[in-house]
This record gives C-alpha cells, structure tokens and sequence, in this order.
C-alpha cells in the first residue's frame, strides 16, 4: 500500500530505474523510496559486489564460471555502499556484468528483493526491461555524458579524493558503450518507461518529475 494509504493496491508498488553511469538515477531512486516507504535495491551494487570479491581474492575478472560462483554466493545483506563505491570497481563490475551465467544469478536475487513487502525500487540497467518487466512505474533517466561526468567529478572531489575530469568522461564513455552494446540485457528504455532527461534538472526537480508519474500512476489504480 502507498505511504499515504489513500489507495488500495492488490500488489505492493514497484518502480524501476534504469539510466547510464551517473544519470542521477541512485539518488532519485534513494529519494522516491523513502517517499513511498518502500525498500531500495541499487542493483548497481550487486554486480560491485561481485567485482569486489573477484578482486579481493585475486581472481580473474574473465573467468565466468569463477565469476558466477560467486554471484551466487553474493549477500545482498552484506554490500558495503562505501567500499563498493569506488571509481575503479564500477569498471570492473561492467566486465562481470557482460557475462551471461552471472546475470541470471544476481537477477534471482534481485527479483526477489522486489517480491518482498512492502513494495521496493529496484536501480540499475535492466530493471524495467529484464529484472521487473511488470514494474508499476519505469524511469529511464539520461544526462548528457559530459553533464555525468562533472557530478562524478564532484562526487569524487567532495569525498577527499582527487580525479581527472578527462579520465571520468573517457570511462563514463567506455561504460556506456559496454553496458548498451553487450548481448544479454543491454542497457535500454523499456517501451513503456517514461524518459527523464537531467541534463538541466537539479535532483529536486528531477524528484518533483518521478513524483507526478508515481502519484499519477496510483491514482490510475493498478491497471491490472
Ligand atoms: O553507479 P554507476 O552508474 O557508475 O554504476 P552502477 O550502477 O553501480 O553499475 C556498475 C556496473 O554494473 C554498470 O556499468 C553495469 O555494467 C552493471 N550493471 C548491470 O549490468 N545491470 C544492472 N542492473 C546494474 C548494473
């Protein structure tokens, strides 16, 4: 049931996020669920997660059977935002999320997150397409490249870190071009998600915007 209780639902409420590195998707997301009391799952962080643990125990980033044992031994409960966070892992964990026998591992996990009471919103970049193609609301959210690429940098900056701004943009480019042009579930709009473009968007005016189509939605009741 929606936070505000003024209309039933049959089922919990569902949002998927989808958008390129950076496209301010994370935050909207972080935002929209609190505002609906719903869980929050960065799917972003689950492909990190295994990433990390390949790294850490120096195993090979291209090795699919290694790489799929541990996505499904990855916790969903145990992902440190922090640690997981860094520049460097995003990288890695677009190599690892090419491989098809991994995807399917994190997806099982992810879906059933959404399953869970009281409702959820799922982030990444096949939410609305493979993950939860049944999702009430799907947001595909963009920036220009060179919009995404000062955020990181400012992101990286107001962490205590230092960065160079050409050197985000070329990966931001490099990870676009990884996550929209692999075989299994590329990055894409599903056809009935709502694109937001945050190009000139500050992240309120960006919330206000998802706000409408999630109030707009519920009062259309579930459609199903
Ligand atoms: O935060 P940022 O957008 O930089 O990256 P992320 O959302 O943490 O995702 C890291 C990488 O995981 C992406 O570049 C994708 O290759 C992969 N990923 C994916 O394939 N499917 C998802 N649902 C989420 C992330």
């Amino acid at each position: 049931m929606p936070a505000d209780g003024t209309t039933q639902r049959e089922h919990d409420l569902l949002i998927a996020i989808d958008g390129p590195a950076a496209s301010g998707k994370g935050t909207l997301a972080r935002r929209l669920a609190a505002q609906y009391g719903l869980r929050h799952l960065d799917t972003g962080l689950t492909y990190r997660g295994v990433a990390k643990a390949l790294v850490d125990t120096g195993q090979p980033l291209d090795d699919e059977v290694i790489a799929e044992r541990a996505a499904r031994a990855l916790d969903l409960g145990a992902l440190d935002r922090t640690v997981l966070s860094e520049h460097g892992v995003g990288e890695a964990a677009s190599k690892v999320a090419v491989m098809p026998a991994v995807r399917p591992a994190l997806v099982d996990k992810q879906r059933a997150f959404a399953a869970t009471p009281p409702g959820a919103v799922l982030d990444g970049r096949d939410i609305g397409t493979v993950v939860c193609p049944h999702a009430d609301v799907k947001l595909y959210v963009i920036a220009s490249p060179e919009v995404r690429a000062t955020r990181r940098w400012r992101e990286i900056e107001a962490g205590g870190g230092s960065a160079d701004y050409a050197e985000i943009l070329a990966d931001i480019e490099r990870r676009d071009a990884r996550d929209m042009g692999r075989a299994d579930s590329p990055l894409r709009p599903a056809d009935d998600a709502h694109l937001l473009d945050t190009s000139e968007m500050d992240i309120e005016t960006a919330f206000q915007a998802a706000c409408k189509l999630v109030d707009a939605r519920m009062a259309a009741g579930n459609g199903d």
